[in-house]
């Protein structure tokens, strides 16, 4: 009977979350920033048009310096293949491509 009850519960309580008013978030501006590199200036605006809607840039600046081309190459496509970030093959490149030269 306690059972029943409950999930009787969790019914309701659930109904009411899918009426709630849809709620707006104030994302506060990203603090960190990608290196400018004038030589790469579309694999620039790539990444940060591409790279900083899931996590912060943090997780770029964190890898340990010198990592080369077919690093970031395999991270970049990771991003795509595991975690289904929608970026195009261009984009990809471009961003690999500046991404070992900036970090
Ligand atoms: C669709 C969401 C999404 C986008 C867009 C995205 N990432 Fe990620 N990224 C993740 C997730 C999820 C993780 C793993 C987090 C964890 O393991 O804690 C991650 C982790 C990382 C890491 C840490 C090392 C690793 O492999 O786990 C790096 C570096 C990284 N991302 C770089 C990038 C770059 C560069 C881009 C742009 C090309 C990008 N990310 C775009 C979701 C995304």
């Amino acid at each position: 009977m306690f059972l029943v009850r409950s999930f009787a519960t969790g019914l309701v309580l659930a109904s009411g979350a899918a009426q709630a008013a849809p709620k707006t978030y104030a994302l506060p501006e990203p603090t960190a920033q990608f290196k400018p590199l004038k030589s790469h200036e579309t694999g620039l605006e790539a990444a940060q048009a591409n790279c900083m809607s899931c996590h912060s840039i943090d997780y770029v600046t964190m890898q340990p310096p010198g990592k080369g081309k077919a690093f970031w190459e395999s991270e970049v496509t990771k991003m795509v293949k595991v975690y289904h970030a929608p970026i195009g093959e261009a984009d990809a490149k471009a961003i690999s491509a500046y991404l070992a030269d900036a970090y």
